[in-house]
């Protein structure tokens, strides 16, 4: 895969299968693994890190599958990560065989408490290993992924040297990997300029990010990764993965689409390119998270950004007004871009004349404004005591209320 061409839109990376697949309790079989990856392939993403094939059978069978099923010729990359150990890297070039493009992820830790705690080596030696695993992963296919793991902890200069040895052993893409979600925005920056900086050979790779999300920065980061030269985002569908999970892809996907005009500033092409950043078909978003989070059993918190079930939802009277009007007046997106046919109007204590009247007209009553009142106080009433006033609530007031008869 030759890096240039790329560069001009963000490369979308789903771990969903692997790194999502790490969340605790997420556990995917083959079968439903497969499912997931036909669904990324509708999606639209560019490489699926479809698993860890050295880890189990069943995951080497997954692979194997979605390389089959999947990975069809035009169709999206298909990767498996391997450590950087040789069993590692063939069970993987094995499981990724029948792909017409396949990717070898491979990776060893550089901080130093990695080092002497887990992997008890030496710098010198962690230099070698990369370098011989990056080559001999090379040797089974020309797209090779390297990551540093623990890379923002990790010494600069010896994390320069690294990255230099991986890229003249042959990796096409190199990842930096915040493992344990530490650093800030800013942080980010800084490192990545330190790379771009001191990596002689940097530009012969595609700059990758891995941000995970222990302090809620996994977003911003990676979108600050973008601003520095990133052109790869590691990512997975509802924000699963390890601890507090990964970089969630409808965040960043939606984020360079509604704000396309500020990030086309940060590519080749003009600030007013109407061209999209991402590759990805955003009216299947939030179809792939609901089938991710039924396969998974991970539930989606209501207010999670884009696919929560309140993302566009609005319950104050104030805002209902505002979106009743004119939608943009609360609303940066449209729900249609997200593959939901429509925003909702959540009635609740919050709710104003406006949004009573607009339910009433969608439930068929039109009420003259002596019966509305009457009805918007009773309305109040039952508010004050619930959640939410479903549809059935209001029809009872009306009942009760006007003298509309309700069937
Ligand atoms: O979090 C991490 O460091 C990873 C790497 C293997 C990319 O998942």
């Amino acid at each position: 895969m030759n890096a240039k061409p790329e560069q001009d839109r963000v490369i979308i990376f789903d771990t969903t299968l692997r790194d999502g697949e790490q969340s605790p309790g997420a556990t995917l079989n083959p079968e439903e693994k497969l499912i997931i990856a036909r669904q990324l392939g509708v999606l639209g993403v560019d490489v699926i890190e479809a698993g860890f094939a050295v880890s189990s059978r069943g995951d080497f069978e997954a692979v194997q599958k979605i390389a089959r099923e999947v990975g069809v010729l035009n169709g999206p990359i298909i990767c498996s990560l391997a450590r950087a150990v040789r069993k590692d890297i063939e069970a993987a070039a094995e499981a990724l065989k029948p792909a017409a493009r396949g990717r070898i992820h491979t990776f060893i830790s550089t901080s130093d408490i990695h080092l002497t705690y887990q992997l008890k080596k030496t710098r010198s030696e962690v230099l070698a290993i990369a370098e011989e695993m990056v080559a001999c992963a090379k040797s089974f296919m020309e797209d090779v992924e390297f990551s540093p793991m623990d890379a923002t902890r990790s010494e600069p200069e010896f994390l320069y040297q690294v990255l230099e040895r991986a890229i003249a052993a042959g990796a096409t893409t190199i990842n930096i990997p915040d493992t344990v979600g530490y650093l800030t925005p800013k942080e980010i920056e800084k490192l990545l300029q330190g790379i771009k900086q001191n990596v002689p050979n940097i530009n012969r790779a595609i700059l990758s990010i891995h941000t995970q999300n222990d302090l809620g920065l996994a977003t911003a980061n990676a979108l600050t990764a973008i601003e520095n030269g990133v052109r790869q985002v590691e990512c997975t569908i509802n924000g699963i993965g390890e601890r507090a999970g990964n970089t969630a892809l409808e965040e960043i996907v939606m984020a360079l689409d509604v704000r396309k005009f500020y990030f086309n500033t940060y590519f080749r092409r003009s600030s007013d390119s109407q061209v999209p950043l991402t590759n990805i078909k955003t009216t299947e978003i939030y179809k792939t998270s609901r089938l991710v989070s039924n396969c998974t059993g991970m539930l989606v918190q209501p207010n999670k950004a884009i696919v929560g079930a309140n993302a566009f939802a609005h319950e104050s009277g104030i805002h209902q007004d505002g979106v009743i009007k004119h939608r943009q007046t609360y609303e940066i997106m449209e729900a249609a871009s997200v593959g939901l046919t429509e925003n909702s109007i959540v009635l609740g204590k919050h709710s104003g004349r406006n949004a009573f009247r607009t339910r009433l007209r969608e439930l068929g009553f039109e009420l003259n404004e002596a019966d509305l009142n009457k009805a918007f106080i009773r309305f109040k009433e039952v508010a004050d005591k619930k959640k939410e006033v479903s549809d059935w609530d209001i029809e009872v007031i009306v009942r009760d209320e006007t003298q509309i008869a309700v069937e």
